[in-house]
């Protein structure tokens, strides 16, 4: 009796939030210094993952078949290979392949996912085979679908309070219609899901959807339908606001729950997309919540101010490329704690000068740090960002909503190197300890 009491308890702990699904973005393969993510060190994750997504494919605007993105390092590197055969040692680890991912840029053929739903059956048919025999060829559990769908228009927060006649235009320009299309494409999408569920059941292959950061999931998923053909579902619940989307203001990018007292869009936060899925009935248990391992960073003019309250004024669009990330606007953890001040920036000057951090005690929205503009020579950059607290507390959040787990974006911008406390991986374990 006694034991079947503790049994039943070890079930009942162990049962929520389970899931620690891991983006690996093999491009990070590919990057210069100490950005660079090799195979030793991409190992030391594998054992804090339940699921690691492998990005990503891209599809064919002629044909619609899917394929790698950098064929010389997947296939001929084996990098495929060399991922899919970690699951012998770490035998728990489900690997999935993912397409899309906002990383299938084709300047030609920027809606080549929407004609993908478009198209004739034949046509989808060839896109589906060749999915499936990328994810059978290389030994993949599954695919996921990183869809690249149309997203939300980014809106300017000040400036527009009030102003009725432009909100009243904007809705008869169709400003805020980005697909006309939307109930449409909703049923497509569900079909093309159903059929790449079907062309994976006979293999038992695990198909989950990537909810890409600002696609819209009232315009574009059929919930209740999606439920029945999909394993889990990752919320890229993060990106709300970016220095590229929103070049004038910076803000929280990925709050937990909305910041109050401006004029923010309510949809824009964690809680909101969360709440969005239960309510339309998706199961809490196959609901992962997105976080993300890199921060946000605007570059700041003099008229933003020196307080870096947000919303913050003035901005100018992406900061600098980072050394690690090499991407405009984004940095990673280490690069972001490297900056943040410690016994080696101290004394620095200029662009090298340390970042004032402002943490979070509420636990609602996230940390953000920066660095007024001084005189000529010094930057202003305000980023926002999850460290391994702010992650933690996402983490809580996803227990106490007894939701599948965390999905983790990604690992290539984690600390993996243990730069910045010795850890390697902080935001990946904080997570893992708290799920
Ligand atoms: C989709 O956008 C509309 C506004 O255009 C908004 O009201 C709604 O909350 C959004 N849905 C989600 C899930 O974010």
């Amino acid at each position: 009796m006694r034991q079947f009491i503790l049994l039943s308890f070890f079930v009942a702990v162990t049962s929520a939030a389970s899931n620690l699904v891991c983006y690996y973005d093999s491009s990070s393969y590919t990057r210069e210094g100490l950005g660079k993510l090799l195979n030793p060190d991409l190992e030391i994750a594998l054992q804090f993952c339940s699921h690691l997504v492998y990005g990503y494919m891209g599809i064919s605007a002629e044909n619609f078949q899917a394929h790698s993105l950098n064929e010389n390092l997947d296939v001929y590197k084996h990098q495929f290979s060399e991922v899919t055969s970690f699951k012998r040692k770490y035998p728990h680890l489900k690997v999935l392949l993912s397409i899309g991912g906002d990383h299938d840029i084709d300047l030609e053929h920027p809606n080549k996912y929407i004609e993908l739903l478009e198209a004739e059956k034949v046509r989808q048919t060839a896109f589906i085979h060749s999915a499936y025999a990328l994810v059978k060829n290389y030994g993949f559990d599954g695919l996921d679908l990183a869809y690249q769908l149309p997203k939300n228009k980014p809106r300017k927060v000040h400036g527009e309070i009030g102003s009725v006649w432009k909100s009243f235009k904007k809705l008869f320009t169709g400003d805020f219609v980005v697909d006309p299309n939307a109930a449409l494409h909703k049923e497509q999408f569900t079909a093309l899901v159903r059929d790449v569920k079907d062309s994976l059941r006979a293999d038992g292959f695990l198909l989950s959807l990537t909810v890409l950061p600002n696609v819209n999931s009232t315009w574009h998923f059929d919930i209740p339908a999606l439920n029945g053909l999909v394993d889990f579902v990752n919320l890229a619940a993060f990106d709300f606001v970016t220095p590229a989307r929103n070049p004038e203001e910076a803000d929280y990018s990925a709050p937990l729950y909305e910041p109050t007292g401006q004029n923010r869009l309510s949809h824009y936060n964690a809680d909101y997309q969360v709440q969005y899925w239960l309510q339309q009935g998706f199961p809490a248990s196959k609901l992962n919540l997105g976080v993300a391992t890199y921060g946000n960073a605007w570059k700041l003019s003099p008229e933003s101010g020196l307080e870096g309250v947000p919303i913050v004024a003035n901005t100018e669009g992406n900061s600098a490329e980072g050394l690690q990330s090499q991407k405009a606007g984004l940095l990673s953890f280490p690069e972001i704690c490297s900056k943040l001040s410690n016994p080696q920036n101290q004394y620095l000057k200029g662009n090298d000068s340390p970042l004032k951090r402002v943490t979070d005690p509420s636990k609602r929205f996230g940390n953000y740090a920066f660095r007024p503009v001084d005189g000529a020579v010094t930057e202003g950059i305000w980023i926002s960002y999850d460290d391994a607290d702010a992650a933690s507390n996402k983490a809580a959040y996803v227990r106490a909503k007894n939701l599948g787990g965390v999905a983790l974006f990604d690992l290539s911008y984690d600390d993996f190197r243990g730069l910045c406390t010795n850890d390697k991986y902080p935001i990946l374990r904080s997570i893992k300890y708290r799920l």
